[in-house]
């Protein structure tokens, strides 16, 4: 079976970006039988950027109780808390001593960091960790441990993917025998071409860290208020607008039919009153996000359930592939047998 994985970070509250660029293809993608799913928590993943020990827990239960109201089943996909499979670390070390200092060197996380540093006369490195250098191998590891084919995800961390292709490639070369299985096979993005960026209410795109986002589940009247906060052009009614360019039109284009799509450029074209297109925009938007948003409540009002069913996943996938995956792993390096 095809495999598909994807992973966010639990730095914070699930945004439409989540939704839209990783959240609901998987699910999509869950529900052919030829497919097998991972979903996983990053919380690994946070402690580069969050320091906040609250923060990390609080938003790791949001989003476990995002991917269910979405429609997750735990008992027919793997759904795990990253750091209950310690042996992502073992695998991000092996990596790391394969993966190539000059190619970390151009991640575009670090690269925005030493930009930043250099603008304003610091060294480069100022205030980067080693961690946020490192973030591609982790999410390497991630990726491989799972020997995942497919990996849907925002067009932010297409670069990620490309560069766990290129660990897994130069693992497989160092330790492999040519005439064998290779121990990684090599993973594809997978990017809605509709939404490969969803902006947020700034027109930059959608970010935790830019705090422009649509939180998922708000509620009904906070959605309204958000989405009549996006920032529009000063284009009176009447006027023709341009939809490629309206973070309003994107937004709309990555939650309505093809048909929807069409008629909403029309009526840019028509000058749409952008009250008007706003009001299309949350209609369409909470039209898709209600049920989801009741079952959220319902789950996220029960912690334990939630805690159980990640340990429960993350118990299994252990057993199933990350413990064996590991031991052929040690052995391929020279390193003993735990078992
Ligand atoms: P993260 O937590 O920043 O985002 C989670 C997913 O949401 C997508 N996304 C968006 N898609 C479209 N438009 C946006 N504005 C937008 N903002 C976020 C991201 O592309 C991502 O798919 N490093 C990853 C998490 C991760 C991972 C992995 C993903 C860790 N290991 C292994 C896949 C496979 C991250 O920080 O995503």
């Amino acid at each position: 079976r095809t495999r598909v994985l994807t992973g966010i970070t639990t730095s914070g509250t699930p945004h439409l970006g989540n939704y839209v660029g990783a959240i609901r293809p998987a699910v999509n993608a869950s529900r052919d039988p030829g497919v097998e799913s991972f979903y996983f928590l990053a919380d690994y993943h946070a402690l580069i950027k969050v320091q906040d020990p609250a923060r990390v827990q609080r938003s790791t239960l949001e989003i476990a109780a995002t991917w269910l109201a979405c429609g997750l089943e735990p008992d027919k996909v793997w759904f795990y808390r990253q750091s209950d499979v310690p042996e992502v670390q073992e695998l991000t070390w092996f990596l790391t001593c394969v993966a190539g200092k000059g190619l970390l060197n151009r991640a575009h996380a670090y690269k925005a960091a030493v930009d930043k540093n250099r603008e304003a006369g610091e060294d480069d490195d100022a205030g980067v960790s080693a961690g946020l250098f490192m973030y591609p191998v982790l999410m390497a590891a991630d990726i491989l441990l799972f020997n995942a084919n497919r990996v849907p995800v925002g067009r932010d961390q297409v670069q990620h993917i490309e560069m766990a292709r290129d660990f897994g490639q130069r693992f497989n070369h160092l330790y492999g025998d040519a005439a064998a299985q290779p121990f990684f096979v090599m993973p594809e993005a997978v990017i809605d071409e509709n939404v490969a960026t969803l902006p947020g209410l700034d027109g930059r795109k959608m970010s935790k860290s830019y705090d422009n986002t649509i939180p998922l589940f708000v509620p009904r009247e906070t959605l309204k208020k958000l989405i009549y906060s996006i920032v529009t052009d000063s284009r009176a009614p009447g006027e023709a607008k341009d939809a490629d360019n309206s973070n309003v039109f994107q937004l709309y284009q990555a939650f309505a039919s093809v048909e929807e799509t069409t008629a909403m450029r029309r009526a840019f074209a028509d000058g749409i009153a952008w009250g008007e297109a706003k009001q299309a925009l949350f209609e369409r938007i909470d039209r898709e996000i209600a049920p989801l948003r009741a079952r959220y409540d319902e789950l996220i009002a029960r912690p334990a359930d939630i805690e159980a069913i990640l340990r429960d996943g993350a118990r299994r996938v252990r057993e199933t592939y990350a413990a064996p995956t590991l031991k052929t792993l040690r052995e391929a390096v020279g390193l003993r047998d735990l078992s």
